[in-house]
């Protein structure tokens, strides 16, 4: 075993994260770990209350500490949420924990996914154009995501398809053994 196993799902928002990562528990036994939802869930409030009340800089705590312990878990897939591999020491966390793969999604693939529901978004629904700052967001960011070690495109495929690309890529390199494949 080369790094400790758990696989870490990484991307812009409407990238997939979350559905693949419950295609990935499926297929590897491991435990589907969806930060947002535990977040939620350990708040009593959803994403959008989080930042209304506290602010985005209570909720990006929030991710850091969920973060921290998610690193010292083994045999979980964890989806994180857009932001979470934006900051530096989440990054350093997550890179030692496991092998990183960057879900990749055009702008207007992202629009199409989460365009209907950006009152779920709240970085979209504060924004006059939301399209537009979806657009730039994922600009800013996109060099940030190039540095996880595996990239994954998705633009035109469903869950369960870019579950399998990253089960090939997962067999291509072996980064660990998992234990139903
Ligand atoms: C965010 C993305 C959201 C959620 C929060 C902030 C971001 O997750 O964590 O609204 O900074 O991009 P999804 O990527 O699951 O939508």
């Amino acid at each position: 075993m080369k790094t400790p196993p758990n696989i870490v799902l990484v991307g812009f928002m409407g990238s997939g994260k979350t559905s693949v990562s419950h295609h990935l528990a499926r297929r590897t036994g491991f435990r589907q770990v969806e930060m947002d939802a535990e977040i939620e869930r350990r708040e009593g409030r959803s994403i959008p209350e989080i930042f209304r009340i506290s602010g985005e800089a209570r909720f990006r705590a929030l991710e850091r500490e969920l973060t921290e312990e998610i690193a010292r878990g083994t045999s979980q897939i964890v989806s994180t949420g857009g932001g979470t591999w934006m900051d530096p020491g989440n990054r350093a966390l997550l890179s030692a924990s496991g092998w990183c793969v960057w879900l990749k999604v055009s702008a207007d693939e992202a629009w199409r996914r989460v365009g209907g529901r950006i009152a779920e978004r709240p970085l979209l629904a504060a924004a006059p154009d939301a399209k537009a700052r979806l657009r730039e967001l994922l600009e800013s960011r996109t060099p940030l995501y190039e540095l996880a070690p595996v990239h994954v495109e998705t633009d035109g495929l469903g869950p369960e398809a870019v579950a399998e690309a990253v089960l090939r890529r997962w067999s291509e390199e072996r980064p660990f053994d998992l234990p139903e494949l």
